[in-house]
């Protein structure tokens, strides 16, 4: 897929996906949507080590910040269909040391491990439980089947019984899934009202 950098509102640089018409990142900012949406809600988990499972890598921030924010990570595992775009995140946006580390990892997994797949197929093969889950395909009316209820179910079933599922995504077909999944569902953002 062929993309272009853009600027967010925060400074970091975000992706725009030529083909799909679509932001990888808010425009709101790349960095502060990977802290706000995906990493600050399982600080509360940061006691005990800690299993990811990062769907959608894409350059990685979600996981580059986990590196960065979270001190017990036992092992991240990332699922991304673009292996090219993996490749760029090495060099993209962060800082040397957590780049250096993805790196290494994607060339020889210690704790980090990438798939380079479909999440669909993945999601079938991985056979361990997760503490987190970062779930964060394009949003569902550019590529509905990253967010398919029996996708849903499958993922939800990795997870560990006091874990935590953070996405973006809080349309009502997907809290419907995650609901019939049987996950609990919550808020982790709360918007001032006007
Ligand atoms: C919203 S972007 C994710 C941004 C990413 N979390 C980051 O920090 O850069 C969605 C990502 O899903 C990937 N993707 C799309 N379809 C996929 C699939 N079926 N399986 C795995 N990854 C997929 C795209 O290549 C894209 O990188």
């Amino acid at each position: 897929m062929t993309f272009r950098i853009i600027e967010t509102k925060d400074g970091s640089k975000g992706l725009y996906n030529i083909e799909l018409e679509e932001v990888y990142h808010s425009f709101l900012g790349a960095q502060t949507e990977a802290i706000q949406k995906f990493v600050n809600p399982v600080k509360k988990l940061d006691y005990k080590p800690l299993s990811i499972l990062d769907i959608c890598y894409g350059v990685g921030y979600n996981t580059k910040t986990a590196l960065l924010e979270l001190k017990n990570i036992e092992s991240i595992d990332c699922v991304e269909i673009d292996k090219k775009l993996v490749e760029f995140s090495f060099n993209f946006e962060f800082n040397d040391k957590i780049n250096k580390t993805i790196e290494k990892n994607y060339k020889n997994p210690d704790f980090i491990t990438f798939y380079i797949d479909d999440i669909r197929k993945v999601v079938k093969k991985l056979d361990k439980k997760y503490d987190i889950i970062f779930y964060d395909g394009f949003a569902p009316y550019k590529d509905s089947c990253l967010w398919s209820e029996e996708l849903i179910f499958e993922v939800s079933k990795l997870l560990k019984k006091q874990g935590l599922i953070t996405t973006y995504n809080h349309s009502k077909p997907v809290l419907n899934a995650f609901f019939k999944a049987k996950m609990n569902i919550g808020k982790t953002i709360y918007d001032k009202k006007p």
